[in-house]
């Protein structure tokens, strides 16, 4: 939709209506000032105003409260749909499969798009009028599949999002786990891979986090799996040991776990605060932002 901003050039500064009223000792007077003052006024009025088109925006801005969430329907992506709706925004999802199968109310406030990252075109529609994106989209298996699902899928997304005006971008990504980096080579190489992405797409509004472990109830199929009751004790006793984390070789496999409903309480925070930094967020950094009101 095309939108003109028209701006008013009055042909006189003398039109202006602070001018057009005579002061009430001349208007009592009659005189032939007053006269005078006011045909010369008057004339001012007749003339026409000038209209001139200063500026073509071809785009209207992004609404502020509209967010887009990468596969809504995995783990990390529902729990930020849900913090979403609650801070009363406007959700919508793009994931391959669409609308998920469970019967839970948040589902039916979602608008669901189906789309493929790895088919850019599928996923320019669902940026139109979005403010800001969360990336909730990575994966396991081959090296090639982890680099693409990562790397290559997370840089269709921000490319996208950056050539449709898009404000704000946030990245699910991963902390490093030392040892585990050589095992899990493409699922690495792709995440950093896509945050350099982001960090050069979106300078001021790209924020990537770190998270270990994340914890809370998953869904497989019909089953819940309740991740946290290993996640929160883990979480407990290793949040206070940041210096263990820096041992060669085991430390990284120390960074203390966190639970998803702060992973998504700060990935909105991020999304929708235009004060919070851009930039690399870790474990700790997740969780001090979850304090934070
Ligand atoms: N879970 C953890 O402990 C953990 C820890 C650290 C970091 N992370 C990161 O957090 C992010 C989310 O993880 P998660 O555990 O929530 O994953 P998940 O449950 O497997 O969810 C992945 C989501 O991505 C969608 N998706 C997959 N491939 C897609 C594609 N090609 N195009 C569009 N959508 C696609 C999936 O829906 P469809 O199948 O319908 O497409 C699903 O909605 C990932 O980047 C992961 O690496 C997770």
């Amino acid at each position: 939709m095309r939108s003109a901003v028209a701006r008013l050039i009055r042909s006189s500064p003398s039109a202006s209506p602070s001018r057009l009223s005579l002061s009430p000792v001349l208007q009592k007077s009659g005189n032939a000032f007053s006269n005078n003052a006011a045909s010369m006024d008057a004339k001012h009025i007749k003339e026409p105003f000038k209209v001139e088109e200063a500026e073509t925006v071809k785009v209207p801005p992004p609404s502020p409260d509209k967010l887009l969430v990468l596969g809504g329907s995995g783990f990390v992506g529902s729990h930020v749909c849900k913090e979403a709706l609650d801070r009363g925004l406007f959700v919508s999802s793009l994931n391959r499969s669409g609308k998920p199968s469970i019967s839970e109310s948040w589902v039916e406030k979602v608008v669901w798009n189906q789309g493929n990252l790895l088919e850019p075109a599928s996923l320019k529609d669902a940026m139109d009028d979005v403010f800001a994106v969360v990336s909730c989209v990575g994966g396991f298996g081959s090296n090639s599949f982890m680099y693409k699902i990562n790397g290559t899928a997370n840089i269709n997304a921000v490319r996208a999002a950056a050539e449709k005006g898009v404000k704000r971008f946030v990245y699910v990504s991963a902390a490093d786990f030392g040892l585990v980096n050589y095992l899990l080579q493409g699922y690495y190489e792709g995440k950093r891979a896509a945050e350099a992405e982001l960090l050069s797409k979106f300078t001021y509004g790209g924020v990537i986090l770190r998270p270990g472990f994340i914890h809370g109830t998953r869904r497989l199929g019909g089953v819940r799996i309740p991740l946290g009751l290993v996640g929160s004790p883990m979480q407990m006793v290793l949040q206070n040991a940041r210096p263990l984390t820096r041992l060669p070789l085991v430390g990284p496999l120390l960074t203390p776990p966190v639970s998803v409903a702060t992973v998504a309480k700060v990935a909105v925070r991020a999304a929708t605060d235009p004060v919070f930094p851009p930039g690399i967020v870790d474990v700790y950094g997740i969780m001090r932002y979850r304090e934070q009101k």
